[in-house]
């Protein structure tokens, strides 16, 4: 069954630890933490600190995207202030494999990011070290934004490249995600699938995860 991983980007800051639990209660499977810094995308969210402060109130993985420049300055911090898994977009990497050995030195997992346009040729010498590919179907930078649906052959084509190789890496999908979009990436073989507003924006959690699971 696919994964779920609500992005706490759209709970509300100021009761953070409730609304991790409530979507751990509603049948989570990991919690999506976006890290922003204002410079690789307009926006800025959160840093390690707010990490440290809820790893002791989950047992989910904590599933941290980093949309960030100069992500090998930071991998340190995040990965002790408790990741289970660190995304890093190809677009803001310039050595990328030494970033994912740096995750992967830390003894948590490695995940490849890659934006809407990003072909997926980028990852695909790089497809054996890492544990997860997180294909982006909005802009990052905002929740709230409408799926990309020209992204979905990329989801296809990146399952396609870790069956060919018989590999055990996780296909994530986020952006836009909700119950309409998301049987479009469990088709094309996503595994992982992100929300936030489709998620915290609904009034039952454990009805707004199943169906974005469909079941
Ligand atoms: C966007 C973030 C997403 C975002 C998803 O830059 O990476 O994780 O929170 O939000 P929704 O599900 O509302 O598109
Ligand atoms: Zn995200």
């Amino acid at each position: 069954m696919v994964k779920i991983a609500p992005s706490i980007l759209s709970a509300d800051f100021s009761k953070l630890g409730e609304e991790i639990k409530a979507v751990e209660m509603a049948g989570a499977d990991y919690i999506h933490v976006d890290v922003m810094d204002g410079h690789f995308v307009p926006n800025i969210t959160m840093g390690h600190l707010v990490l440290k402060a809820i790893r002791p109130l989950t047992e989910l993985p904590l599933d941290v995207h980093l949309m960030i420049e100069n992500p090998d300055s930071y991998i340190e911090d995040f990965a002790e202030a408790g990741a289970d898994i660190i995304t890093v977009h190809v677009e803001a990497a310039t050595h990328l494999h030494r970033t994912i050995q740096l995750i992967k030195a830390k003894g948590v997992k490695a995940g490849v990011v890659l934006n809407p346009a990003t072909p997926v040729d980028a990852i695909k010498h790089i497809i054996h070290d890492i544990d997860m590919v997180l294909l982006m179907t909005v802009n990052p930078g905002f929740g709230g934004q409408s799926f990309i649906q020209n992204v979905v052959p990329k989801i296809k084509e990146v399952s396609e490249l870790v069956q060919t190789h018989g590999l055990n890496v996780e296909i994530e999908v986020d952006g836009g995600v909700n119950a309409e979009t998301a049987p479009l990436c469990i088709e094309a073989g996503a595994n992982v699938l992100v929300a936030g507003s489709a998620i915290y924006g609904k009034k039952d959690l454990k009805d707004a995860i199943n169906s974005i699971r469909g079941v």
